[in-house]
């Protein structure tokens, strides 16, 4: 099994590029399935959920071709198997988002029930209820999710929790329904967006996507389309966040920076300097960060996915701060870790409280998901001595060789196998988390 070895102390200088969003591609790579023609996305990150995402298309018949450059073409002309197995889905939570696709398309699904993961419980009871709105009877059996529809019909629904990948399912699944669906208390992220503009080239009739209330006027039939995929926003801030921490400048380029208002609104308070421009930004770390208290909430509000790195630039900020996770309950999986490298955090329920400028040392740690892993990265650039990352196939997951863009950047870090030796990037284990 890989790790990553860092040894801190370097700043961060020189320029990095953005990959394509992970959140959105995943939908993007299921809402392949509504159409039998093909359907081609650009600026997809290779990333391993993505490849994970690629095998379940392909078990259902689909015909699923990653071309060099981040280029996926998928056609799914007939779909020969409607059944996510829980080998699968048990890997990757996100493939419930075939759920909409294959009962819009096949009139039936059959998923397995992901189980909970490294960060919560995380249900997916709101995308089941929704989905029995627009008409599929859904049961349960043996640990899978059955649905059947023998036509989706339109219908109103209002989300009780805000649900990203619920959103998307009704969103594809609503697409291909007779007569309107109205979408209240809908999840805002870019990446909904984003597959609305997706459904859209595809022939789908979608209104107010990216606000709380969307508007589906069922189609017929979808067709195929080409479509570029947004920058990833959780990685333009993590090495936004990795600039900060071991100080330097950097130039993040290939991004957006309206998709982190709230992310660099907060740095800047922290006394990071920011500069914007269309598509890239400058990075510039200051001589001692300020301490800001945080929470988490659905966009356009702080996110969740960036709470992990956040908690680590608090460890060297001056005073204290604390840190509020509102949306998964179990998401301090790196607290522990952390600590083990000298951080002075105090759990309390559901916030963090973290006393700043807490010098850090270098240890040997667990990565337990894939934003915690980024987190124990950070806090490495900025640790006296080494630090050994175990499981990184967690990073491997949502990040494009992030530890190759890190060292582009000056940093001293390197991938190592279990013997010590050095591997090449690609090298990503068959085992997920
Ligand atoms: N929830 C329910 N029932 C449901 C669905 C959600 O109770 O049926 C709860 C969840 O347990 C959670 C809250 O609602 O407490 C919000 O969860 P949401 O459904 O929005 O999360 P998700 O769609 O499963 C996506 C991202 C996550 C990101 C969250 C929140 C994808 C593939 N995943 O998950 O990304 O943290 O939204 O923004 O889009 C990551 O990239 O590291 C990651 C975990």
């Amino acid at each position: 099994m890989e790790k990553i070895r860092i040894v801190g102390g370097r700043p961060l200088e020189g320029t990095v590029r953005i990959s394509g969003a992970k959140n959105a591609s995943l939908p993007e790579v299921c809402a392949a399935l509504l159409t039998g023609q093909p359907v081609v996305l650009h600026n997809v990150p290779e990333v391993r959920d993505i490849r994970t995402m690629g095998h379940v298309l392909s078990d259902f018949g689909a015909d699923v071709q990653f071309r060099v450059g981040g280029t996926v073409e998928i056609t799914a002309a007939e779909l020969t198997s409607v059944e996510a197995t829980y080998d699968l889905v048990k890997t990757m939570r996100a493939s419930v988002l075939v759920l909409g696709p294959l009962v819009a398309r096949a009139r039936q699904a059959r998923v397995s029930l992901p189980g909970g993961c490294a960060i919560g419980a995380r249900p997916i009871n709101l995308h089941l209820q929704a989905l029995e709105k627009l008409g599929a009877s859904i049961r349960m059996a043996s640990g899978y999710v059955e649905a059947q529809a023998d036509r989706l019909r339109g219908a109103e629904v209002a989300f009780d929790t805000v649900t990203v990948t619920g959103t998307e399912n009704v969103m594809m699944a609503a697409s291909l329904a007779d007569g309107e669906t109205i979408i209240r208390n809908a999840a805002q992220e870019p990446e909904v967006s984003d597959l609305a503009d997706l459904l859209v080239k595809m022939g789908a009739r979608i209104q107010g996507a990216g606000g709380s209330t969307i508007r589906i006027e069922g189609v017929s039939s979808l067709h195929g389309a080409e479509h570029r995929v947004i920058p990833d926003r959780i990685e333009t801030g993590t090495f936004v966040a990795a600039c900060a921490i071991a100080g330097g400048d950097i130039e993040v380029r290939n991004c957006h920076p309206a998709h982190l208002r709230a992310v660099i609104d907060k740095l800047r308070e922290t006394g990071i300097r920011i500069e914007e421009g269309p598509d890239n930004l400058r990075v510039r770390a200051p001589r001692t960060m300020r301490s800001s208290d945080v929470t988490t909430v659905p966009y356009p509000g702080f996110p969740t996915d960036m709470q992990a790195q956040y908690m680590a630039l608090m460890t060297q900020a001056a005073g204290t701060s604390t840190i509020t996770e509102t949306i998964f309950e179990n998401r301090y999986m790196h607290v522990a870790e952390l600590q083990r490298m000298g951080a002075d955090i105090r759990i309390d329920g559901r916030t963090a409280i973290v006393s700043g400028h807490t010098p850090l040392s270098g240890a040997q740690l667990m990565a337990t998901d894939l934003r915690a892993s980024a987190c124990l990265l950070l806090a490495a650039l900025a640790a006296r001595g080494e630090t050994v990352v175990d499981r990184v196939y967690h990073l491997d997951r949502g990040y494009y060789r992030i530890d190759e863009k890190l060292r582009g950047l000056g940093a001293d870090i390197e991938r190592i196998d279990q013997g010590g030796g050095r591997r090449a990037t690609d090298a990503v284990p068959a085992v997920e988390a």
